[in-house]
């Protein structure tokens, strides 16, 4: 089964086709970041005019590198939620019309669980940190498991115990861990988009006794909750006490970077045991983080809990985790009525 699946939610417009939930056929993926990177985020407006700039150009793009015409095309499948509403209305319009015109079944995904699925495309037990992939085919994520999603907008907890059966756990409860690496980043003089730009910075330092305190949020309690916007402040005040030097910043963003993940980690771990979970899957754009991938893998293994994290290219956002996830979700929606939902929850 072929799916075409469109990506439209935040400054990323995806089009990719894949077979059967797993095999990649296009994925072309047109960033607008570099327009937003002198404001220091994502402006709406700005998004939004890009994604009709380049919405048909990339899907056209995306046929002809798998080779297809519109009659090989058993579904299509559109992120219709949460995001940006300017950005989602044209993926969604644009999905909405192609159903019609081509007489397709219309499938809708929750971005969030998008980005889970995007560990099934071509399963990785790797964590990013070699290059070779497990074969898909050979392989597969044993349920229950435990998916955390660690975006710009959102830190979720979730429990799948099937395909389409997820229940919500806990989430943020102010800054999304994306968001305060963004924030953070600013705060140290780094360009957007952040997480990248930390992670870089940090590199491979292991200042074991850091002159700078930072606290770590949420990592006690019953709760699957998290919390950024504490330790993004922290930083701030750390800024304004006296100038950080280079090597300070270096040592903050590698701090940072170590509490954030550890609280990330310790909650997925915390859950995953709770429920007896044979898998962790992690997806957003936070997960491609290398940190954030060796130190989960080191925990999974005294725990025997198989991790899986996408490629980094399909942690970020793309239309292939969209096509991916819609193989295994029977929900249809009616091209006459799909509407884009800017706060849609699971
Ligand atoms: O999933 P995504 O592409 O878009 C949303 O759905 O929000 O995530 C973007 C977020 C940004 O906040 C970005 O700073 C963060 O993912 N990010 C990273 C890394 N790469 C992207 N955070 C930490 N380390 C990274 N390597
Ligand atoms: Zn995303």
């Amino acid at each position: 089964m072929n799916i075409l699946g469109i990506e439209t939610t935040c400054d990323e417009t995806g089009v990719a086709i894949v077979k059967d939930g797993r095999t990649i056929l296009s994925n072309v993926v047109a960033s607008s970041v570099n327009l937003h990177k002198k404001y220091g985020g994502v402006v709406p407006e700005v998004a939004a005019r890009e994604q009709v700039r380049v919405i048909i150009p990339i899907l056209k793009e995306a046929l002809a590198k798998a080779k297809m015409s519109t009659s090989q095309i058993d579904a299509i499948a559109c992120a219709y939620g949460p995001g940006l509403i300017g950005s989602l209305l044209i993926g969604v319009e644009t999905v909405k019309t192609l159903a019609i015109a081509w007489n397709k079944p219309l499938i809708p995904i929750n971005h969030l669980i998008g980005h889970v699925y995007a560990c099934w495309l071509e399963l990785t037990t790797d964590y990013g940190l070699q290059t070779t992939a497990v074969d898909s085919r050979q392989s597969t994520v044993d349920f229950p498991a435990i998916a955390l999603i660690v975006s710009g907008g959102h830190t979720d907890l979730i429990l799948i115990t099937d395909h389409g059966k997820f229940q919500f756990l806990g989430g943020t409860r102010d800054d999304a861990a994306g968001e305060a690496f963004d924030k953070v980043a600013r705060i140290l003089d780094l360009p957007y988009p952040g997480g990248p730009e930390i992670e870089k910075l940090a590199g491979d330092y292991n200042f074991k006794q850091s002159k700078f305190n930072l606290p770590k949020p949420m990592a006690l309690g019953d709760n699957f909750d998290f919390s950024f916007s504490g330790i993004k402040t922290a930083v701030f005040n750390l800024s304004k006490e006296s100038p950080l030097t280079s090597s300070d910043k270096a040592e903050v963003a590698f701090k940072f970077q170590d509490t954030v993940c550890k609280v990330l980690i310790k909650k997925t771990q915390k859950a995953a045991l709770k429920f007896q979970v044979k898998s962790i899957v992690v997806g957003g754009g936070v997960a491609a983080n290398k940190f954030l991938r060796q130190k989960m893998q080191e925990e999974g293994k005294k725990n025997n809990i198989q991790i899986y994290f996408p490629s980094i290219e399909f942690s970020i956002d793309n239309g292939a985790m969209i096509a991916a996830c819609a193989y295994y979700m029977s929900k249809k929606a009616s091209p006459l009525f799909l509407k884009a939902d800017p706060s849609l929850h699971l």
